[in-house]
């Protein structure tokens, strides 16, 4: 134009600038928005008007998170791959060590089902984020597999015998191994819980001779695996019913356990 025109700048309808060039410096996402130019020529009584409409992307927070959880009663692993937020959002898959497969791309969170069986022990898998603001893409490994041994369970008594604490644990393994309680009628007594199984009974000695089970299952076995034990009310055999000695003889006085579990203690009452 001539003469010159004067130039102001509007961000999202106001006011921000005034010349022909406006520079932002260490741009924000929150400066997103529509930019708009405005020339204006009081001589000529004229103007015109431009809009530049400004994307920022930006990372999601933190990194990517990979996570293995069991599915369809412990005979699914689901791989789960997340890193919410970004713009755009983060473009996800997941693939089986190095080798490629052809599998779902998906934003901010992509989830891959296997069927336990068919995954070897120690089985990698790899999910791959891109966006645009990385160079290449971030990374997070997972492996599947199945703990070591098999499960430990054992029975405490609490606070002055008043309860019966069963404990179960089997950790290690990812998945996590699931942990139940059945009664001696085979009933389930404590839902399944991760890698350690607590449940606590009232003493009572209806227990006594009762068994008590612990299952575990995990994607990767291709049955439970069970611990247990039976309660047993503390009985007690004396060696001998009556003891005559002369006096001045030294005399000891035995008894024995016969079963009890768990443990008891020994006291001895003179009359
Ligand atoms: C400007 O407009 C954009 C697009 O409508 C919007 O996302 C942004 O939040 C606005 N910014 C401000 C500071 O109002
Ligand atoms: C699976 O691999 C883990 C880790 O190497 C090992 O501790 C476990 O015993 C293996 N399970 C079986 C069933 O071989």
């Amino acid at each position: 134009s001539n003469p010159p025109s004067e130039y102001i700048w509007f961000y999202n309808n106001s006011k921000i600038f005034s010349g022909q060039q406006y520079i932002i410096s260490k741009v924000s996402r929150t400066q997103t928005g529509i930019y708009t130019c405005f020339a204006q020529n009081l001589l000529l009584k004229t103007s015109t008007k431009n809009s530049i409409i400004l994307t920022v992307y930006y990372l999601p927070d933190g990194k990517v998170t990979c996570t293995v959880l069991a599915a369809n009663n412990y005979k699914d692993i689901i791989l789960s791959c997340l890193w919410e937020g970004g713009f755009p959002k983060a473009e996800l898959r997941w693939v089986r060590s190095h080798e490629e497969e052809n599998d779902i791309v998906s934003y901010s969170n992509v989830t891959k089902r296997k069927i336990g069986l068919d995954t070897p022990n120690n089985s990698s898998y790899s999910c791959l984020a891109s966006h645009p603001v990385l160079k290449s893409d971030a990374i997070c490994k997972t492996t599947v597999y199945s703990p070591y041994g098999n499960p430990r369970c054992f029975a405490m008594a609490t606070k002055n015998h008043e309860f019966i604490m069963l404990s179960c644990n089997w950790e290690g393994g990812l998945p996590f191994v699931h942990l139940w309680w059945k009664d001696w009628e085979n009933n389930l007594m404590a839902n399944p819980k991760e890698s350690v199984n607590m449940h606590v009974l009232n003493s009572n000695t209806n227990y006594s001779g009762k068994e008590f089970t612990c299952e575990a299952n995990h994607p990767l076995l291709s049955s439970a695996k069970k611990c247990r034990f039976k309660l047993e009310a503390p009985a007690l055999a004396a060696q001998r019913n009556t003891i005559s000695v002369y006096e001045g003889s030294d005399v000891q006085l035995t008894c024995v356990l016969k079963k009890t579990y768990p443990t008891s203690e020994i006291i001895w009452y003179n009359n």
